[in-house]
């Protein structure tokens, strides 16, 4: 048995009332279609190529599936959004499915999130023990509105599945759906193609009809009962946030399980591919997403936002933490309210204080820059030290320059660092200076105007202030 995966999002998706692509909605940071595609992915060595269905001109965004494993998504145009029976044609029409070997598609709908490998290997076996059936899968609701209706006749052989539109009260009143994950022999799928009439009403031609269609032909249809959460499907924005909640309990539990301490899950967003090592501790309101790779025995502060982050072993992230595309070494303390944007690679034991923003910014280890800067398209070596209110004066309105700081340097308060520039390791700058030419090592550097004290000048001040204000007062009253 060869299968190939097959995952339909070419639909509109108009109960959204979105213009996002319904499949490729926000969950936990990750699209929903990559969820199905991932339960697919992860029965690997039994799938040899992911279809992916979708509508003229693809899903937006560069990069909407990431493969997570070995098998990357081949996409498959559907020109004309006509059913989810026109979607199974798009993939037996295309040349990665004519030239591969598979004996059947194993095909779920995009927008059903919740359905997890286990469910598949078992939809699998089935087909294994009879290759020639088209296999379904089931559930039973309370309150079946909107799905495909399970036909079945006395004898309880599943003869039709009857879609709510084209549905009498009493199918209607069936509680057994169809879940719309199915395993398909390749030719049933063949003899098909193209003789799959339109539904007369909503113009569609529907997958479910190759139901009717391989009984009528005396072949077998078997079905496979699954829990109403697995085959939970996403078409509102309630919806969406239902199954965000059980995709979060299911991973939060994961995490859990491997030794990460999450204070409150039911107010932690951690994304499916988000990696976390033992003895961690993260604190509410913290979102973890994308790539995001965090050590053993870290600190995550209340309101941490990573996306695509790595954070090192025994790291501690304050709160209110934003990084993004950054590498946060080992032991390195970060925060509160500090902005790591793409580039950012802080050696071990970096310390980032509150109000610090950096870019493009690689800390050697030690090195310390703990409040108020801005540190852009600089390199600072280990153990050098920026003082308060520290900026890197990176642009000049047209281009970026870069800023190269050496090894056990001073940089003090209120300093500005003009790029391009270089300063030598064991440089010291002192205080509220404003720096605009390379630095040689060891230099001692200072901007200090000459200084002029004029005693008791405070109180003339004052004086000549308070008269100016009468003066003008008297100008207003008539
Ligand atoms: C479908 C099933 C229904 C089942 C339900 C389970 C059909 C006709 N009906 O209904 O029996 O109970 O799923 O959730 O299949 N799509 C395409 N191309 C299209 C139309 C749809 O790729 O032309 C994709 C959509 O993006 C979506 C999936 O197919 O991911 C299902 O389409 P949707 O319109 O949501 O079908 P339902 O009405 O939910
Ligand atoms: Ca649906």
């Amino acid at each position: 048995m060869i299968i190939d995966g097959v995952l339909l999002a070419a639909g509109s998706g108009t109960r959204m009332r979105s213009p996002v692509p319904k499949v490729l909605s926000p969950v936990l940071g990750a699209p929903l279609l990559s969820y199905p595609y991932r339960a697919l992915v992860r029965l690997h060595e039994r799938v040899g190529a992911v279809h992916v269905v979708v509508p003229p001109g693809g899903l937006p965004g560069d990069r909407p599936l990431e493969a997570p494993g070995s098998v990357s998504p081949l996409y498959v145009v559907q020109e004309r959004p006509d059913g989810t029976f026109g979607a199974c044609e798009a993939v037996i029409s295309s040349s990665a499915f004519l030239s591969g070997s598979s004996t059947h598609l194993l095909v779920l709908n995009g927008d059903g999130p919740l359905v997890d490998e286990t469910l598949l290997e078992s939809l699998v076996s089935l087909g294994e023990d009879r290759p020639g059936a088209l296999v379904l899968t089931t559930a039973h609701l309370d309150d079946p509105t909107g799905y495909g209706r399970i036909l079945r006749d006395p004898s309880g052989r599943v003869f039709a599945i009857r879609e709510e539109s084209a549905a009498s009260a009493s199918e209607k009143a069936i509680g057994e759906v169809n879940a719309g994950i199915y395993l398909i022999p390749r030719p049933i799928l063949l003899e098909a193609a193209g003789r799959i009439a339109p539904d007369p009403r909503k113009g569609e031609r529907y997958l479910t009809d190759l139901v009717a269609r391989v009984v009528a032909q005396a072949g077998e249809v078997l079905t496979l009962s699954v829990s109403p959460e697995a085959m939970r499907g996403v078409n509102t924005q309630e919806e969406l946030s239902l199954v965000t909640a059980v995709l979060r309990e299911r991973i939060n539990r994961l995490h859990m399980g491997r030794g990460v301490t999450l204070q409150d899950p039911l107010r932690t967003d951690i994304g499916p591919e988000v990696e976390i090592g033992p003895g961690t501790v993260i604190l509410p309101q913290s979102f973890l997403e994308g790539r995001t790779r965090v050590g053993s025995s870290c600190r995550i502060g209340l309101g941490v936002h990573l996306l695509d982050t790595e954070v090192g072993d025994g790291a501690v992230l304050r709160d209110y933490v934003v990084a993004s595309s950054a590498v946060i070494g080992p032991k390195a303390v970060v925060g509160p309210f500090a902005h790591l944007r793409p580039g950012t690679e802080l050696g071990l034991e970096v310390h980032i204080g509150n109000f610090v923003e950096t870019k493009k910014a690689v800390l050697g280890p030690g090195a310390k820059a703990n409040h108020l800067s801005y540190l852009g398209d600089v390199t600072v070596g280990a153990r050098t030290n920026i003082g308060a209110g520290t900026i890197t004066c990176n642009y000049d309105g047209y281009e970026k320059f870069e800023t190269v700081i050496g090894e056990d340097v001073f940089v003090g308060s209120d300093t500005q660092l003009v790029a391009p520039l270089i300063v030598g390791d064991g440089a010291v700058i002192a205080a509220g200076s404003t720096v605009v030419a390379d630095l040689p090592p060891g230099a001692l550097y200072l901007t200090r105007p000459s200084p002029e004290l004029r005693p008791e000048g405070a109180l003339r001040y004052h004086e000549r202030r308070r008269e100016r204000r009468k003066k003008n007062k008297r100008k207003e009253s008539p």
